[in-house]
């Protein structure tokens, strides 16, 4: 089996020293094939260097904790391979949009907050239900590939709105309104989708698709946007011919 020693070049950054800014430290591992730079950032703390920060959990892209940016593209470190380059530097920085709290550590408090304001769960009218509420196959597939999310944030990291507006809801927000929106146990009201009706939320996606390269588990978060977009013109036209009146 081949095995090359190859260069990791990551970013270094600690928020409690106020007067030191980032730096790279780079560190030589032996790669073999099959190695994913998650296995090289264990290996690299493990016996090289105890102080480096990084997150992870399941190993296996499903916690969604280890996203960042490899050789300049966002994804998760425990899925991508060392050797996939055709380069022996890789170099590894923190996701963006999001203050580094240590190394490859960011603070996600932002996204959560955004991801709370879209009530990320299922809303019935009748809270308390006395047996469990079918859907068809039909009706599960709509809903399929938001169900696939793992609020990774590398949408979120990757999207140009957040940094010019850190208000901005966000892709991984959107796609997970849309989510519960196209369930067919959903009860929300559609006027509750007003919370999404402006700059900060749906209006406010330049459309760069950005999102969609960026994630790991094929989401496409900009359908979400043009999805809810259309959802909330619908709900404006029915009030406006119902004469103000909301339905819901
Ligand atoms: S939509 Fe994709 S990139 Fe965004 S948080 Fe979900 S899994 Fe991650
Ligand atoms: S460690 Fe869980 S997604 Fe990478």
């Amino acid at each position: 089996m081949r095995s090359d020693s190859y260069t990791f070049k990551i970013l270094r950054y600690d928020s409690t020293e106020h007067d030191r800014e980032p730096y790279f430290t780079s560190y030589r591992v032996r790669v073999i094939p099959g190695l994913t730079i998650l296995m090289v950032l264990l290996r690299i703390r493990d016996e090289i260097d105890g102080t480096l920060a990084f997150r992870s959990s399941c190993r296996s892209a499903v916690c969604g904790s280890c996203a960042m940016v490899i050789n300049g593209k966002i994804d998760l470190a425990c899925r991508t391979q060392a050797a996939s380059f055709g380069t022996d530097t890789i170099i590894l920085e923190p996701l963006p949009n999001l203050q580094i709290i240590k190394d490859l550590v960011v603070d996600m408090t932002p996204f959560w907050k955004m991801y709370e304001k879209i009530k990320p769960y299922l809303i019935r009218r009748n809270q308390n239900p006395e047996k469990e509420i079918p859907q068809t196959e039909e009706e599960r597939k709509r809903i399929d590939q938001y169900v696939n999310c793992i609020l990774c944030a590398s949408c979120y990291g990757a999207c140009p709105v957040p940094s010019k507006d850190p208000d901005y809801i966000g892709p991984a927000a959107f796609a997970k309104l849309e989510r519960f929106v196209l369930d067919s146990r959903d009860e929300r009201p559609k006027r509750s989708l007003e919370a999404v009706n402006d700059d900060k939320g749906v209006w406010g996606c330049d459309m760069v698709l950005r999102c969609i390269d960026a994630c790991p588990k094929d989401v496409r978060p900009t359908d979400s946007i043009v999805g809810l977009r259309k959802q909330l013109l619908k709900y404006k036209s029915k009030k406006i011919f119902s004469m103000g009146k909301d339905e819901d």
